[in-house]
């Protein structure tokens, strides 16, 4: 095992009614003055943003709000919010949604706390952030991990370019987590979160990595098989209120890394398809699992008995040679992603099929023009890429 630090600092309140906690826990964590973030206006129709107001106002917590973030959240968004939580001296961030709202909360209190900085540049890598106001969450969506993440993900919308931060310091105080909230969402966004939850474990256990990690694949493993049981169900039965427990928790420890300690992490199917969110505005799971299969059919024989050991143990394969299991688990994901309504390659996204130009603008963007490579279970140049999108580019 490689040596590693974990921090998961997030509180979290998990069950039925949790979010009547929200104003106890943001007192905790300093706030007196709050601004609520949420989307486009599915957490006001289910009453949320209603019952998330009251819990602050009876803890005597101020709040204003900024509403309208979109899925692969604007920046342009963020900076207005940086300017309105400035105005009114806001000291704590609550986001109330998914992954899109969570980030733009983050955003926003990176933007509050370095006032005169725009975001951009901490987006851009120009300037490190050292300063981040308190964020909480309050999740409707068991997707992204952003509850519990040191992540934030925007598109600058000026360029159509979609890329993240990583620190600790945007990892969030405290995170509600009802899963009960999830029952309004449309089957789409079910399984989005499905894909999101099964890959932030899946970009952890392809690596180069050949020390002895016994635990962490044992952690894994059982997360997977937990999604993948529970990702049907859910998606059966969306107000099956044990699954929707079992993919909640899943999101959150899928992506806080503790299915990733002690070895490294590749996230280059993340690069390539957040390209495709940043050019046209998929959604994030989806163009996850429209390039997974081409990545894997590219790269798998550089470790063919890690992908046979993934078919044992997370997909019961019963078979012994090696190169026919790993074959069979590339297609079992494929075809479980099927079953779940997820496109599998490019051309069943909404977009289509496209002209090689787009392949290669996206490949020579997700590259930095051949100046970086992606993921580390096969560093990926930019023709990598190329190949690859070749590869999921059909019907
Ligand atoms: O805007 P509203 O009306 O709320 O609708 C949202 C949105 O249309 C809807 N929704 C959410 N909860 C709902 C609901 N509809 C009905 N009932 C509910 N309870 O779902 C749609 C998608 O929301 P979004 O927040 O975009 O979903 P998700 O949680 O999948 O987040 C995706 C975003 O997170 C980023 C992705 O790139 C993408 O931009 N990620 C963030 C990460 C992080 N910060 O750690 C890691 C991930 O890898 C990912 O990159
Ligand atoms: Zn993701």
């Amino acid at each position: 095992m490689q040596s590693f630090n974990l921090y998961t600092p997030t509180e979290i309140a998990f069950g039925k009614g949790a979010e009547a906690q929200t104003g106890i826990l943001a007192k905790k964590y300093g706030a007196s003055k709050v601004m609520i973030v949420y989307g486009g206006g599915s957490a006001v129709k289910s009453g949320l943003i209603g019952r998330v107001q009251e819990s602050l106002e009876a803890e005597g917590i101020a709040h204003i709000e900024l509403s309208g973030v979109k899925p692969n959240p604007r920046m342009s968004l963020a900076r207005e919010g940086v300017e309105k939580a400035l105005e009114f001296g806001a000291d704590l961030i609550l986001a109330a949604g998914g992954g899109s709202v969570i980030d733009t909360a983050k955003a926003v209190a990176v933007g509050a706390a370095n006032p005169g900085i725009d975001i951009r540049e901490f987006w851009g890598g120009r300037e490190a952030i050292t300063k981040v106001l308190p964020v909480g969450a309050v999740l409707t969506i068991s997707a992204a991990g952003s509850e519990m993440s040191d992540s934030a993900v925007l598109t600058n919308d000026e360029i159509g370019k979609k890329g993240g931060v990583n620190t600790d310091l945007v990892r969030p105080k405290f995170a509600v987590m009802n899963p009960e909230l999830t029952y309004t969402l449309p089957k789409y966004q079910i399984t989005c979160g499905v894909v999101d939850i099964m890959m932030h474990t899946l970009e952890r256990y392809f690596t180069p990595t050949q020390e002895c990690n016994e635990m962490t694949d044992e952690i894994a493993e059982g997360l997977l098989r937990t999604v993948i049981r529970n990702g049907w169900k859910a998606y059966e039965n969306p107000e099956d209120y044990d699954a929707a427990s079992e993919l909640m928790w899943c999101g959150s420890l899928s992506h806080n890394n503790l299915t990733g300690l002690g070895r490294g992490k590749d996230f280059a199917c993340h690069k390539l398809g957040h390209e495709i969110g940043g050019m046209f505005d998929e959604a994030h799971g989806a163009t996850l699992s429209a390039v997974w299969g081409s990545w894997a059919r590219y790269v798998y024989k550089l470790d063919v008995p890690r992908f046979a050991h993934y078919g044992r143990k997370v997909w019961g394969l019963d078979i012994a040679d090696d190169e026919e299991a790993a074959v069979a688990a590339i297609e079992e994901t494929e075809s479980y992603f099927r079953k779940l309504d997820m496109p599998t390659s490019i051309g069943q996204l909404s977009i289509g099929v496209q002209p090689e130009d787009v392949l290669r603008k996206m490949a020579d963007s997700a590259t930095k023009g051949d100046a970086i490579k992606l993921g580390c279970f096969k560093p990926l140049n930019m023709q990598d890429a190329i190949e690859i999108y070749k590869l999921a580019n059909h019907a």
